[in-house]
C-alpha cells in the first residue's frame, strides 16, 4: 500500500472540506487612526489604503466595515497636542473620548470599541512612559495611562488595550476602572510586544517616534521566547482579560508558545512594517497580494490566535480573499 496524502487535495472542494484553519470576518479587527480635525482624511504615504480620519469620515468607513462584517474597531488617536506628562491623553474630553461618545450614539452596541492606551502619541517627547533625566519611569507613568484607560472606558469603550508595556500597568488599569465603577470594562494586554522595526509606518501614521533613544528599556528584546511568554502570564495574574502578540509574522513561534498555555483569547496584531512590505511588493507587481495576504491570515490563526488585528481586514472582505 502507497500513502498518498493527495488524494484529499484533488478537488478544491476535498480541500475546503479537510482546511484544518478557517478565518471569519469576526476574527479580525481593523485600527483607525483617529485625527483632531473633524472632516479630516489624509493618506499616509507609507500604508497605502491607511488614512488619518477625522470622527465623520471615521462614521462612514466603520458604517461600512459593519456592513462587511466587520464588528470591532481599534482606534488610536493622533494628536498636535503634545506635552511632557501626554495632558491631551488623560482629558475626559479628549480626541479619543469624543470620537467614541459619536461612534457609540451613532452604533450603539452593533460595533466593538477598542481603545490604545499608550501615552507616545502624546507626549512632546514621544516615550510611552513619563521620561525623568532621559529615563522612562515606570510607576510615575502608571497613574496616567489609568487616567487614559478611565477616560474611554467612561466614553464608552468596551475594551481598553494598554500598548506601552510599563510593568505592573495591567494591575493599575483593572483597579482603576474598578474604583471608578467600571468594572465591565475588559482589558486586552499588549503583553508580548517587541522593541520591533516593523512598527516604523505607524510612527510616521502617529507621529508617535521617540525623539531621543528607543523603546528598547521597555519594549521586549526579540531574541527573548522564554520572557514572552513570561509577560503574558505576568498580565494574566495582574487580570488581562485578553492577551496579544505584536507584532505577528516573524512571532508565529511566540504566538505558538503562548497559545498552548494561556487561558485567556489571544490576539495577533498584523503590524504596519507587515502591512507595508506587502503593499509594496503587490504595487510593483511581484506578489499576488490576495493571495498573500490569505495566506499571512492564516498562519496567524493557525498557530494559536483567536484575533488578529490587520489593516489588511477591510480589502480581505472587500475583495473575498478569505473565501
Ligand atoms: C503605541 C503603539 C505602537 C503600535 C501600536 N501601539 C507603536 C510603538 O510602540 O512604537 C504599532 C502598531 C503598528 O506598527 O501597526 N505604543
Amino acid at each position: 500500500m502507497k500513502i498518498r496524502p493527495r488524494r484529499l487535495r484533488r478537488t478544491p472542494l476535498l480541500r475546503e472540506m479537510v482546511a484544518e484553519t478557517r478565518v471569519h470576518p469576526r476574527q479580525l479587527i481593523q485600527a483607525h487612526f483617529v485625527v483632531d480635525d473633524p472632516a479630516a482624511k489624509v493618506a499616509i504615504a507609507s500604508m497605502p489604503g491607511i488614512q488619518r480620519m477625522g470622527v465623520e469620515p471615521l462614521v462612514d468607513r466603520i458604517g461600512g466595515d459593519l456592513e462587511l462584517g466587520l464588528t470591532t474597531a481599534l482606534l488610536f488617536g493622533i494628536t498636535k497636542e503634545k506635552d511632557p506628562l501626554a495632558s491631551s491623553a488623560t482629558n475626559p474630553d479628549g480626541l479619543v473620548p469624543r470620537a467614541i461618545r459619536r461612534l457609540r450614539e451613532e452604533f450603539g452596541s452593533r460595533l466593538t470599541i477598542v481603545t490604545d492606551v499608550c501615552l507616545c502619541g502624546s507626549t512632546d517627547h514621544g516615550h510611552c512612559g513619563v521620561l525623568r533625566a532621559g529615563q522612562v519611569v515606570n510607576d510615575e507613568s502608571l497613574p496616567l495611562l489609568s487616567a487614559m484607560a478611565v477616560a474611554h472606558a467612561e466614553a464608552g469603550a468596551d475594551i481598553v488595550a494598554p500598548s506601552d508595556m510599563m510593568d505592573g500597568r495591567v494591575a493599575a488599569l483593572r483597579e482603576a476602572l474598578d474604583a471608578a465603577g467600571l468594572s465591565d470594562t475588559a482589558i486586552l494586554s499588549y503583553s508580548t510586544k517587541f522593541a520591533s522595526a516593523f512598527y516604523g509606518p505607524f510612527r510616521e501614521a502617529a507621529d508617535s517616534k521617540p525623539q531621543a533613544g528607543d523603546r528598547k528599556s521597555y519594549q521586549l528584546d526579540p531574541r527573548n521566547a522564554r520572557e514572552a511568554v513570561r509577560e503574558s502570564q505576568i498580565d494574566t495574574e495582574e487580570g488581562a482579560d485578553m492577551l496579544m502578540v505584536k507584532p505577528a509574522l516573524s512571532y508565529l513561534d511566540i504566538i505558538g508558545h503562548i497559545a498552548a498555555t494561556c487561558e485567556v483569547p489571544l490576539v495577533a496584531y498584523n503590524v504596519s512594517g507587515e502591512y507595508s512590505m506587502v503593499k509594496a511588493a503587490a504595487e510593483r507587481g511581484w506578489i499576488d497580494e490576495g493571495s498573500v495576504v490569505t495566506e499571512i491570515l492564516h498562519s496567524m490563526v493557525r498557530a494559536g490566535s483567536d484575533l488578529v488585528i490587520t489593516y489588511h481586514a477591510r480589502e480581505a472582505l472587500q475583495k473575498g480573499w478569505l473565501k
